[in-house]
C-alpha cells in the first residue's frame, strides 16, 4: 500500500508548497550550467577571452583571472534564468494559490501527503488551442527528493489527466525545461509526445542554448 495520498492543496501548505517549487526549479542550474559549457560558441568565446589578454598583454596571471570571470558570468547567467523564473511565479500563480487555483472553475492545485507532510505537488490550467479545443496545461510538478521514486509524480501526472478528462478537453499539455531529463522521463513514461523545443525567451538563454520542451498527451475519446 502507498504510504501518501493526492489531496487538494490547503492555505496552510503554503510554506512547504513553495519550498518544495523553488527547490525543484534551482536544483537543475547545474545541469544547465555544465551543458553551457559544452557548446561550441561559449568554447569559443572562453578562448578568446583567455588569448586575448594573453596576446596583449602576456601575462598568464591575467588570462586566467577573465577567463575564470568569464566561467563565473556563465554561472550567474545561469542562475539567472532559474531566479527569475521562480521570482516571476512567487509574484504570479504562486503567490496566492488558493485564490488562483482552487476560487477558479478548470483550474487545480493537489498536494501528496505523507505523514502529514507535503512531499509532492501538480497543478492544472485550462487552456484553449487555436483550433478550439479546450486542453489543460499541467504545471507545478514536484516531488520532494525525500519521495522519488515512489510513483508519486505518476499518480499526480494522472490526477491531472482525470481531471482534464472530467472538464471534457481533449489533451493535458506542459512545458518543461532539456535540463529536467527525469521530468521528461516521467511523461513520456505516461504516454506524452514531444511536440517541439525551442528557446527562452531571454537572450542568456539563447546564449547558453537553455531550451525549452513541449509535450502533449491526447486524451483518448470515448472513454
Ligand atoms: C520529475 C519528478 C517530478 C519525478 O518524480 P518521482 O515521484 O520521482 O517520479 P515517479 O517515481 O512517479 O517516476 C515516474 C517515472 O518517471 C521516470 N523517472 C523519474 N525519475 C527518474 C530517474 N531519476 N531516472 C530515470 N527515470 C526516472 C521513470 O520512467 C519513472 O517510472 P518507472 O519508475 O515506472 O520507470 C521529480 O524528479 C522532481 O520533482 N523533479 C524536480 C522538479 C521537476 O523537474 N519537475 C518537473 C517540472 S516540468
Amino acid at each position: 500500500m502507498s504510504d501518501y495520498h493526492i489531496r487538494l492543496y490547503k492555505d496552510s501548505d503554503y510554506e512547504l508548497v513553495r519550498n518544495l517549487f523553488e527547490c525543484g526549479i534551482l536544483e537543475h542550474t547545474r545541469v544547465a550550467f555544465y551543458h553551457s559549457l559544452t557548446v561550441p560558441h561559449i568554447w569559443l568565446f572562453m578562448l578568446v577571452v583567455f588569448l586575448f589578454p594573453l596576446l596583449t598583454t602576456g601575462s598568464i596571471p591575467l588570462s586566467i583571472l577573465a577567463g575564470t570571470l568569464a566561467i563565473v558570468g556563465l554561472w550567474l547567467g545561469t542562475t539567472d534564468i532559474y531566479h527569475t523564473y521562480v521570482q516571476h511565479s512567487l509574484s504570479d500563480d504562486m503567490q496566492d494559490i488558493h485564490k488562483y487555483y482552487l476560487q477558479r472553475d478548470g483550474y487545480c492545485y493537489w498536494v501528496a501527503e505523507s505523514a502529514g507532510e507535503v512531499v509532492g505537488m501538480v497543478a492544472a490550467v485550462p487552456t484553449s488551442h487555436s483550433s478550439g479545443e479546450r486542453h489543460i496545461e499541467l504545471k507545478r510538478m514536484s516531488v520532494a527528493k525525500s519521495h522519488r521514486g515512489k510513483g508519486i509524480a505518476k499518480v499526480l501526472c494522472r490526477t491531472v489527466i482525470d481531471f482534464a478528462r472530467e472538464k471534457g478537453c481533449s489533451a493535458v499539455i506542459l512545458e518543461t525545461s532539456f535540463a529536467q531529463i527525469d521530468a521528461q522521463r516521467l511523461y513520456e513514461k505516461m504516454g506524452f509526445r514531444y511536440i517541439r523545443t525551442c528557446y527562452a525567451p531571454k537572450f542568456t538563454a539563447k546564449l547558453i542554448d537553455f531550451r525549452l520542451v513541449f509535450y502533449q498527451y491526447d486524451i483518448p475519446t470515448g472513454r
